[in-house]
């Protein structure tokens, strides 16, 4: 069942939900030293957050727009929450950016530039900010309607600053489809354009306009393709659609992702991606129909996309750190979830074909302290790090060839004996997360446990790299061929920190760390 059905008849009456609500003030600080409060991933600055909206970056400001329900910490009607930040790392938290009106409310969307004023919204001079995003109509759905998803506009001519919504919205209407939302739009230089993708049901449309307020479909794409959840019906969400330049090459191929509400290979909902090529109208793998790519495997990245116009080409990817299955029962108190690290993606070529590969963005080296060594060491049972903070980043090398332990890792601990173990298992081959005994676990019967993602390189040299703040981790293994993301709940910060191999020993060869700020 939708998990907005339910909710809605609790907290929402439609003329409730336009009203301006409790506003975070402009500049307003989070407080970060609540419990379970990550210091450098990027939460509100209280009640309640999903999906990262609009990325957008204009004029040295990279704006992250949110899905945001300010009244309460569960899902409620949505509104978008809004920060800036210079450096990705920083944010500064501005006034909501659009409320609730007599369409609907605010679900997910995008925000492109538009250079050449298609739109003709333009003033003066700046560029208008058009956010594209889906308006849903809850009395139409509580009516048992099925056209209750629509597509509306807004403006901003004050670089995003305030929002003007466009008179003549809806600029698309349903037909008549139940999930027909999340639109994501760029300009497409070769058929001088603008495409949407949009998530419908289970496949994506494409959409194309000249001016970004009349849309027409070109074409769809994947009915039959990737991770499909046939069990529970779990629908496609969130799409994004860019080229991206292969790694050392002068070629680039066009990548899609997609978020999936349940399915995902740990469970719950989850993040998928294809390769290939789109001609303005439609997308075509290059893998086969059948072949799934997970963007992550952790149980807590979704309904990421990436930042319009970043510069230099960079294609930087952020989402949501949580998982519908448990996100509105996460034990935090005066806020929910947070967005994960942000990321740079490319393309490389491995063994297996074309895969994309993540790092946190290079600008993280802003939060790092001193660098510290770690000795080369062969790992017999446990050793103890000289690491006494929850925030960190550390690099750790093993040389499978000298291994003969079953396991290998770190393991994050507290004195109350609760602990998350974040390594790798020779004997199956695949990286886990283990938060089976990470502290407050039994507010979801599925939140405790190990979780796995299976090793995809095959370099004898084994490369963690493991950001860890507060109650979050993630796993870049193998240069970010193989990621993870969890979070956890212990009742105590984990400050101790252990290098532990089972059954044998594992040979570290290399290892560094930096306490993060
Ligand atoms: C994904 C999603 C989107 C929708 C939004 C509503 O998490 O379900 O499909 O637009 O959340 O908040």
């Amino acid at each position: 069942m939708k998990k907005w059905i339910g909710i809605y008849s609790l907290v929402c009456l439609m003329a409730g939900c336009s009203k301006p609500a409790m506003q975070p003030a402009m500049g307003l600080k989070t407080t970060l030293n609540e419990q379970h409060r990550p210091q450098f991933h990027f939460t509100p600055p209280q009640k309640w957050m999903n999906d990262p909206n609009g990325m957008v970056y204009y004029k040295d400001e990279y704006h992250l727009f949110y899905q945001y329900y300010p009244d309460s910490t569960v899902w409620g009607p949505m509104h978008w929450g809004h920060a800036i930040s210079k450096d990705l790392m920083h944010w500064e938290h501005l006034p909501i950016a659009l409320y609730p009106d007599k369409n609907g409310l605010i679900f997910s969307g995008s925000v492109v530039i538009d250079e050449q004023n298609t739109s003709g919204f333009q003033k003066g001079i700046e560029k208008p900010l058009v956010a594209l995003f889906t308006y849903h109509d809850l009395k139409g759905e509580k009516a048992g309607k099925n056209d209750f998803q629509t597509q509306g506009i807004a403006y901003s001519l004050d670089k995003g600053r305030t929002w003007t919504k466009y008179a003549d919205n809806p600029v698309i209407q349903n037909p008549h489809l139940r999930d027909f939302r999340d639109p994501k739009v760029i300009w497409h230089e070769a058929s001088k354009q603008w495409i949407m993708t949009l998530a419908v049901g289970n496949y994506v449309v494409f959409y194309a306009s000249k001016n970004l307020k009349n849309w027409a479909q070109v074409g769809e794409f994947g009915q039959k393709e990737g991770a499909h959840d046939v069990v529970t019906g779990g629908v496609w969400e969130c799409p994004d659609l860019f080229p991206l330049k292969m790694e050392g090459e002068n070629t680039e191929k066009w990548v899609l992702i997609v978020s999936i509400g349940n399915g995902a290979p740990n469970g719950g909902s989850g993040t998928q991606y294809f390769i290939g090529q789109f001609d303005g109208k439609t997308f075509k793998n290059d893998a086969k129909p059948s072949e799934i790519h997970w963007l992550d495997y952790g149980r807590d990245n979704y309904a990421g996309v990436t930042w319009y116009g970043a510069p230099n080409q960079r294609r930087i990817f952020l989402g949501w750190m949580s998982n519908w299955q448990y996100a509105m029962k996460v034990p935090t108190q005066n806020w929910r979830s947070a967005m994960t690290l942000p990321r740079e993606l490319v393309l490389k070529n491995t063994p297996k074909g074309t895969r994309l590969f993540q790092k946190p963005v290079a600008e993280q080296r802003l939060l790092k302290g001193s660098k510290t060594t770690i000795k080369k060491q062969s790992i017999i049972t446990n050793n103890v790090l000289n690491i006494d903070n929850p925030c960190n980043e550390l690099n750790l090398n093993f040389d499978l060839n000298q291994t003969n332990a079953t396991e290998l890792g770190l393991m994050l601990s507290n004195s109350k004996g609760e602990k998350v173990l974040i390594g790798y298992e020779k004997t199956t081959n695949r990286f886990f997360i283990d938060r089976t005994e990470s502290g407050k676990v039994d507010f979801e019967p599925h939140f405790a446990g190990r979780h796995y993602a299976p090793r995809s390189s095959v370099n004898p040299i084994l490369k963690m790299n493991i950001h860890m703040d507060v109650s979050a981790a993630e796993l870049f293994a193998d240069d970010g061929e193989t990621v993870m993301t969890d979070v956890f709940f212990p009742n105590e910060d984990f400050k101790t920190t252990t290098l532990f191999s089972k059954n044998g020993a594992a040979q570290l060869i290399e290892g560094t760390f930096w306490q993060l700020k």
